[in-house]
């Protein structure tokens, strides 16, 4: 029986107060296995964003208990989230999130640099996984001269650079045609088989269902699958 990586139970998180209340999850209970690709489906507002949120320490839970790596995440200073996921985690956000004053490399670096990597062999892997992405050839360009396909592999690149044990992804391959898409769900795929790491991919996108060992559905801030 391989080793639980994330455990969320009974999550719920409310935005907003009075009028404005919106309850974006209502009691999630969710495992997700080490080794594991759990792909989470489900209509636009249904809550998937903010859970995959939640689960990297990037927002907070309203109630419920969220551990990840055996980690009460309620439990962890802000300092401490900040390194937890500085170290452990690898968030592709449904917006990016590049930073265009800086290169394409310099954004992929960034996690290495983070964890106390030398700037110069930093980038020499950023250049790297830029080129395993298939951009090679815009490793020196700013992020805002790309594409939202070429600005996905970026902060794809950026997400596994630094061998988190938890990936991420909100959307990885909404802006992606087949092949890209295909091919950047095997290079994630590649990255977490290797070393039994743990990636949750939330996806609308029906092509890439057969890389999922599992399949969760949110429906209204609950799991109905
Ligand atoms: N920061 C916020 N403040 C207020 N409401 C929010 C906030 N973030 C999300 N919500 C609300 O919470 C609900 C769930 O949003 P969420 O972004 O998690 O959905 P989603 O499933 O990711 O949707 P999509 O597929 O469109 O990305 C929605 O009703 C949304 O309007
Ligand atoms: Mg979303």
């Amino acid at each position: 029986m391989s080793e639980t990586a994330v455990l969320c139970q009974n999550i719920t998180k409310i935005f907003g107060s009075g009028e404005n209340e919106v309850h974006a999850l209502r009691g999630v209970n969710l495992e997700v296995r080490k080794g594991e690709l759990l792909m989470l489906m489900g209509p636009s507002g249904s809550g998937k964003t903010t859970l995959v949120s939640i689960i990297a320490a990037v927002i907070t839970q309203t109630e419920g208990k969220c551990q990840v790596a055996g980690l009460d995440l309620n439990h962890l200073s802000d300092k401490d989230k900040t390194r937890y996921r500085g170290k452990h985690i690898g968030f592709v956000f449904q917006a990016f999130n590049l930073i265009p004053m800086l290169t394409c490399t310099e954004n992929v670096a960034i996690p290495l640099i983070l964890n106390g990597v030398d700037k110069k062999s930093a980038e020499a892997k950023a250049r790297q996984i830029l080129s395993d992405v298939g951009i090679g050839d815009k490793a020196d360009t700013s992020p805002s001269n790309l594409s939202g396909g070429q600005q996905q592999r970026v902060a794809i690149a950026r997400a596994i650079i630094h061998d988190p044990d938890l990936i991420v992804c909100d959307e990885p391959t909404s802006f992606l045609d087949l092949e890209t898409g295909l091919k950047t769900m095997e290079l994630l795929r590649s990255s977490i088989a290797e070393r039994n790491k743990t990636l949750i991919v939330v996806s609308h996108d029906p092509r890439i269902t057969k890389f999922a060992d599992r399949i969760a559905k949110l429906e209204d801030g609950k799991i109905v699958l």
